[in-house]
């Protein structure tokens, strides 16, 4: 989508106001804007008021589970008897999804003034803003920002003039996939390889450097400012009538469509409109097939599906899928569904940290017999082999990495199984699929 943003009649701009206005990135600029105010109101109040406002809001975590972020904060410890940290993720390597980067791109103050919430909110002494390291211009972006913020006194030992010290450091990580899982992202600030821990414990007992810590996602923190400042009430009457899913969501639109970009809209808005209205449709001449609504790690719909899916967590749930982190994906009738499952397990694959068997094995298994079928060799029994070893990868590892690459395979073999079977009955000309994983 081209800079700067126009808007589109049905889109509801709050987080993504400012997208394409390189004003709002520096300090006045923001400032002009009314940022800062939600902070200087927030270090006004009770840690716990703030927590209560959140909670009261309806937030939800915008980083895939959709926790409810008021809850979260509120699992921190009450009485500080070591240092509390939060951890916010700017990892955004799920494919599909490219709303984070453009949240730090054109609105870093935005994010840094949501982190200075919730690290008031929480009792935390640091805030680790842990970057994808591909992520080289939203990375200078942000440190230009913080310094900004040190040098006009919003962080630093007596943070906005309140006597409190806040501090923030940006950490890059080095682009692995895995690395955006709560808890790998911890080991990787320590320094350790980005392996997931098991839990319990859980973060807000004992999360980076074992003290206890809070993680939230980019969109889920620049939020924060907003609710702050416009209240509760008024977030969460931004929803389809729906007190569990509130506020509005950046959806990033990628594929077959005329007007790929990120489009930002209440919750509960229809999956069709999106596709059809803000996106343009289709390409010339072609017709929707598919679409995976929440990130390639959530199950795939059919068109029909596509088509009656609202898009909030539990609109999502009910055509079998998820909302996860917004990344919409969207496929014409040009797409091979055979072709798209072996690419997204191949990333799984690639991306597996290595740990669990169930996931190490079972992503590259998943790949081999993908290609297997492409290349015309598959037999009929490879789908219940697939199906099964899915079942295997499924609720059996530390991280639901292994889930994701199973929700893949899954669901494209219940909506798609005549492609399958149309390349093992050699009705359809085998593929040339480049070996290797990766
Ligand atoms: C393999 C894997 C990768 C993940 N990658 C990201 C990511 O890039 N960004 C993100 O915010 N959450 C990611 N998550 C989810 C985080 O573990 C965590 O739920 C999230 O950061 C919590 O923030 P929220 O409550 O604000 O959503 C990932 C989870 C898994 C299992």
């Amino acid at each position: 989508m081209g800079y700067p943003h126009k808007p589109h009649e049905k889109e509801t701009v709050i987080l993504s106001e400012y997208f394409g206005d390189a004003e709002a990135r520096s300090y006045d600029g923001w400032v002009k804007r009314g940022g800062y105010k939600a902070l200087k109101a927030s270090l006004e109040m009770q840690p716990a008021e703030v927590v209560e406002i959140v909670k009261s809001s309806g937030l939800r975590g915008r980083g895939g589970a959709g926790f409810p972020t008021g809850v979260k904060w509120s699992f921190m410890p009450k009485e500080k008897s070591k240092p509390h940290y939060l951890c916010c993720n700017a990892d955004e390597a799920e494919p599909g999804t490219f709303k984070d980067r453009e949240i730090m791109r054109w609105t870093p103050h935005a994010l840094i003034e949501g982190c200075a919430i919730a690290q008031y909110a929480i009792q935390a002494e640091i805030t680790y803003i842990y970057i994808r390291g591909e992520f080289t211009e939203p990375l200078r972006i942000m440190q230009a920002a913080l310094d900004d913020a040190y040098g006009n006194g919003v962080l630093g030992d007596n943070a906005m003039g309140s006597g409190r010290r806040l501090d923030m450091y940006i950490h890059r990580g080095a682009g692995a996939y895995i690395c955006g899982e709560e808890t790998a992202l911890m080991n990787s600030i320590e320094g350790q390889r980005g392996n997931p821990r098991i839990r319990p414990p859980f973060p807000a007992a004992s999360g980076v450097f074992g003290m206890p810590t809070t993680i939230n996602n980019v969109e889920t923190l620049a939020a924060v400012p907003h609710i702050i400042n416009r209240g509760p009430e008024w977030y969460k009457s931004l929803s389809l009538n729906n007190e569990k899913s509130c506020g509005t969501k950046l959806f990033s639109v990628s594929g077959h469509v005329q007007r790929p970009g990120n489009y930002e809209v209440t919750m509960g808005f229809p999956l069709g409109e999106l596709i059809n209205d803000l996106c343009g449709g289709m390409r010339q001449g072609r017709t929707l097939k598919a679409c995976i609504p929440g990130g390639s790690s959530v199950p795939i719909l059919n068109r029909e599906e596509t088509e009656s899916c609202l898009l909030d967590y539990e609109g999502c749930v009910e055509m079998g899928t998820m909302l996860g982190s917004g990344g919409v994906i969207v496929f014409d009738d040009s797409a091979d569904m055979v072709y798209q499952t072996m690419r997204l397990a191949r990333f799984y694959a690639h991306e597996s940290c290595a740990q669990c068997t169930q996931c190490r094995e079972g992503t590259g298994w998943t790949v081999r017999i993908l290609e297997r079928i492409l290349a015309g060799q598959g037999e009929p029994k490879d789908l219940d082999l697939l199906l099964d070893l899915a079942d295997q990868m499924t609720g059996k590892t530390i991280c639901v990495l292994s889930d994701s690459c199973a929700a893949v395979v899954i669901s494209t073999i219940k909506r798609f199984r005549n492609e399958f079977e149309a390349y093992m009955a050699g009705t359809r000309e085998p593929g040339v699929v480049a070996a290797g994983v990766g």
